[in-house]
């Protein structure tokens, strides 16, 4: 709230840039190279596009029909339609706590990563660098804290002075940084093997796991399930038009996983690395493979400052879900929820940062806590997007959310039956098959 009324994004390119921001983040440069290189390759991308396009897209549009009809972030919207549901949007709220707490640890070995490249200080035994970083008591606390800063004083200057002025800048700058690295990773001898491996879907490959993992991937990359989106679209004028809204994002946030894929894979190959190292790919092999390139070192700085703009236009987002709830539901002033928030949620991240080094003997149903806050927001979002399309469905109703979605008819909605169906049965059909597998009660 500015000046006690609703803040509103400035435009609806302003809009687009703050919730792709939101979603291109270290989920698509990070996780997901590195998840294909596990899960077989180009099935993986495979699957992962089917899932965008029927689940990803139905789950984005419901989720901005909510906000916008609502003028509320999560928690308030849900209450406000059923207040028996407004547990829903407080799943989301703790989500946005969760995911910030271990997201701004990796932001912060983001910003180590991207200092120590700037001033060469990363040794040759990139592996062993890696960990001693990670499992040091002091140094990822530090960058950890300067991560929560950065992004603190972003939402700290609200919506169109603070989040949508960064994305403006960050996502383009990104997306150009993004498409000279993919050209330079291409255009190595050699790079045709990863070309080949991400593009080529190998079948035998395919099992339940890379059906789970690429579901779980597709809520966390597009930022579903626990109200950004809701949240986001509470600041969204009534003539804008939701259903172009949710393909244009969805589709910028693939096109930027894709090409990091295209970035990355590439020259893991060229250089004879191993696609399949999991979350090192990044912190581990790609310096090696900067530090093998000509002029490697202006790329590696490249592509850490691309990585953090990724990282922070996501963290910003994070946070804006927890403060607006906090200036929605119990009427606190932004400075007071940034403060506060902004400080409880590193104040969390300290441990599961440790829990890389000095606390790794703490084990919570076999993971340590960093691992553990990973899974538990696995959960929750595709829970959240579950709930969502229930609550839509069977709750709110399909003539309301179709009346939001076309501002009372002034919208055509060409995807309406599409949409529908999707939202009223297959959707959530789909998370609860993955789910029922994903226990092993179901064994597909
Ligand atoms: N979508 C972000 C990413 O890909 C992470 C995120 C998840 C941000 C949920 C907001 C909400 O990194």
């Amino acid at each position: 709230m500015e000046n006690g009324k609703r803040a509103q994004w400035g435009s609806n390119f302003g809009f687009i840039m703050a919730a792709a921001g939101s979603a291109v983040g270290l989920g698509n440069l990070w996780k997901f190279p590195y998840l294909a290189g596990k899960n077989g390759g180009g099935v993986f991308v495979l699957i992962y596009l089917l899932i965008v396009l029927f689940i990803g897209f139905t789950i984005m549009l419901g989720e901005m029909a909510i906000g916008r009809s609502t003028q509320l972030s999560s928690y308030n919207a849900y209450r406000k339609i059923n207040k028996k549901w407004s547990y829903v949007g407080a799943i989301g709220v703790i989500a946005g706590f969760i995911i910030l707490s271990f997201y701004s640890v990796v932001g912060g070995w983001v910003l180590n990563y991207l200092y120590q490249t700037v001033i060469g200080g990363i040794p040759t035994d990139t592996s062993a660098y890696f960990g001693s970083f990670i499992s040091d008591p002091i140094s990822p606390i530090f960058w950890d804290m300067v991560f929560m800063i950065a992004t603190a004083i972003i939402v700290f200057k609200g919506i169109g002075g603070g989040i949508e002025k960064a994305c403006k800048f960050m996502m383009p700058a990104l997306f150009v940084i993004l498409v000279i690295i993919s050209i330079r990773a291409m255009t190595l001898p050699g790079a045709g093997a990863g070309i080949a491996f991400y593009l080529t879907p190998d079948f035998s490959k395919l099992t339940a796991g890379t059906i789970v993992a690429a579901l779980g991937q597709v809520f966390f990359s597009l930022s579903l399930g626990m109200g950004c989106i809701i949240t986001y679209g509470s600041y969204l004028g009534k003539e804008e038009n939701l259903e172009k809204n949710s393909i244009i994002v969805p589709f910028l946030d693939t096109l930027v996983a894709l090409l990091a894929g295209f970035a990355i894979l590439p020259a893991v190959f060229a250089f004879g690395f191993e696609p399949g190292s999991g979350p090192g790919l990044m912190f581990i092999t790609l310096p090696q493979v900067f530090d093998k390139m000509p002029l490697g070192w202006i790329f590696g700085t490249l592509f850490f400052i691309l990585v953090l703009f990724a990282a922070l236009t996501s963290s910003i987002s994070l946070l804006e879900v927890t403060v607006a709830y906090m200036q929605d539901h119990h009427k606190w002033g932004r400075t007071k929820a940034v403060i506060v928030l902004s400080l409880l949620m590193f104040l969390i991240s300290i441990p599961a940062s440790l829990s890389m080094g000095i606390l790794s003997n703490v084990q919570i149903l076999g993971n340590n806590l960093f691992d553990f806050l990973v899974l538990i927001s696995d959960i929750l979002l595709p829970l959240g997007g579950l709930l969502m399309c229930i609550f839509i469905g069977y709750v709110w109703g399909m003539d309301k959310a179709l009346a939001e979605i076309t501002n009372n008819g002034k919208f055509p909605f060409k995807l309406k039956g599409f949409w529908t169906i999707m939202i009223k049965y297959i959707a959530p059909l789909a998370v609860i098959v993955v789910f029922l597998n994903a226990l092993g009660i179901l064994k597909l």
